[in-house]
Parts: C-alpha cells; structure tokens; sequence
C-alpha cells in the first residue's frame, strides 16, 4: 500500500515569548528557532515514523531544498516534491510558556503545486492506496479528485479550518478529521450533526481529552495518554493524523492505530518543533508500555 500526501511544507520561524500578544501589542521574542514545518510534512513524517509507505507530493521554493531533504531523511519519497521560483511556504509562530501557540502561515510555493505534480504523484496508485490532505496547498480538489477516480481512501483534515472550504471538500473524501471547536463549527454552518455530514467517517480529536472516531457502523472513543509534559502544542494534531494513516498503512486495525496515534500525539506536545518534536515509533512503543492511560 502507498500512503500519499498531498500537502504544505514550511519553514517554521518559532518566536518563544512570555505571551500571545494582544491586539496591538508589541513584545519582545526571548528566543527564535527555524526549522520544518507545514501541516503536510508533519504528517508525512509522522506518518512515515509511524511505518507507512509515505510519498509527499508538494512545492517548495529555491531556499527549501533543505526541507524536501529532511523529509527524505525520513524516508518519505520526495520524487513529487516540485521546485518553484517563489518562496518556500513558511510560519511565523510564536509559543508561549504554556506550549500555546499563535500561528501565521505564508503559502508561498505551497499556493502553486502544479495540477500535474499531483497526477504524477498519484499515478499507478488505486484501491488499497490512501491519499491525505490538509488546507494550506491550492490543489485539494484537483487531488480528491483524482484519487476519488482511482478508488483510493482519502483522509482529509480540515485544518487551518474555513467552513467554507470544509464543507466543500467534504463530499469529495472519507474520512474528515476536525478538533472540537472546528467540529462544532462545520456542524453549526452545515445544520447537520457530525453524525449526519456526508463523508464515511469523522475523527475528531479533543487535544488532552482523547479523540472520538465516528462512523455509521461504529464509534470509538480513544482515551488520551498523559503528555509527560507540555512544552509545544504545535503539530499534535498533524502529529495524530500523520502517525494514523501511518499505522493503517502499516497494517494495524483501526483501533491500534489511533491508540498509537494519541500516544505519539502525547509525546509531541512535550518536545519542541513541529517536525522536530514528533516521536520515533520505538519511543513511542515504550511510552504506551508505561504509560497510564485516563
Ligand atoms: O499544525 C502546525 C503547523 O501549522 C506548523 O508546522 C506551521 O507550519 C503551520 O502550518
């Protein structure tokens, strides 16, 4: 099975400071760390440290050759990974003492992945294959579609979340995987509940509180595993996501793999860097095996 993401790659730019500034406030950054980032890399190396066959499609500028290489570190295939003439995509991100984050994103080459890398990235692949997508790239459509036409399973979240766009895309993919503020968002705009949107199944996760996987036939409720600590919330959710479809890809049962899932996401938010912070699967291994779960 292959595991494609269609998806963002970023520069992060992190700013720790004392607080999130308040509207027309200025503060001083005690510290300033670069490093990857994007919804989509994130995933693709959780997904890829958590055993998957991971192929990322996307697009980066003349200054992100760096940034497809940390991902080829990982072993994700990074042969649909285009290079444009604008800038890398990148974050502007500042974290506070709580691990909180404020975050601007700049699409940069992320707004331009060409229609025909996607075609390419996705070419061969069919039923058994399983597509991701998030919402910072131009060319979700293009890709649901096109891996809709192959038969393959699309996972999609719905993250930075515009109602709008959510609700478009909803009727083009499987799986939706939202938080429980943009949960209650797409339900309130949609006049439906989670129960009722149109796609096979949602997974929403509820940060410290675990997640719920909601499908016609089942519902799981996965509990939280507790964060040794919390330093950097930044990418637990692309953390989760990634590391799922990982695990599926890998062949665990649905089950096992969103408990996996919830366990790295743990292990994230107590390690720093969006990218930098996601788990290997042997730590995470040893986590769930000492771990006491809520
Ligand atoms: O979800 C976290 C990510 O959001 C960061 O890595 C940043 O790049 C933004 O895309």
């Amino acid at each position: 099975m292959t595991l494609v993401n269609v998806g963002s790659i970023n520069i992060d730019r992190v700013y720790a400071v004392a607080h999130i500034p308040a509207p027309g406030e200025t503060i001083p950054a005690r510290g300033l760390e670069e490093g990857l980032g994007g919804k989509g890399a994130n995933q693709s190396i959780a997904a890829a440290r958590a055993g998957g066959q991971v192929r990322h499609v996307g697009a980066v500028g003349p200054d992100g050759g760096w940034a497809a290489g940390r991902l080829a570190e990982e072993g994700v295939d990074v042969g649909h990974v285009v290079t444009l003439e604008r800038p890398t995509g990148h974050a502007v991100i500042a974290l506070d003492e709580r691990g909180e984050n404020a975050i601007i994103i700049h699409a940069g080459a992320n707004g331009a992945v060409p229609a025909a890398a996607v075609r390419e990235g996705l070419q061969g692949l069919g039923s058994g294959d399983r597509l991701i997508l998030q919402n910072e790239i131009n060319a979700n459509e293009i890709a649901a579609r096109e891996a809709r036409r192959r038969g393959m399973e699309i996972v999609y979240s719905a993250a930075p979340f515009v109602a709008e766009d959510a609700a478009r895309m909803l009727p083009l993919v499987d799986v939706v995987v939202m938080n429980e503020i943009e949960a209650a968002q797409l339900s309130a705009h949609l006049g439906t509940p989670l129960e009722a949107l149109p796609v096979r199944a949602v997974l929403m996760t509820k940060g410290a509180k675990g997640a719920v996987w909601i499908e016609a036939a089942r519902r799981i409720e996965v509990p939280a595993w507790p964060a040794p600590r919390v330093v950097d919330t930044t990418g637990a959710g692309d953390c989760f996501t990634g590391w799922l479809a990982g695990a599926l890809d890998r062949g665990c049962t649905l089950e096992a793999a969103l408990t996996e899932a919830a366990a790295a996401a743990a292990l994230k938010v107590s390690r720093k860097g969006a990218a930098a912070g996601i788990p290997t699967r042997e730590e995470v291994t040893a986590f769930m095996r000492t771990a006491k779960r809520s």
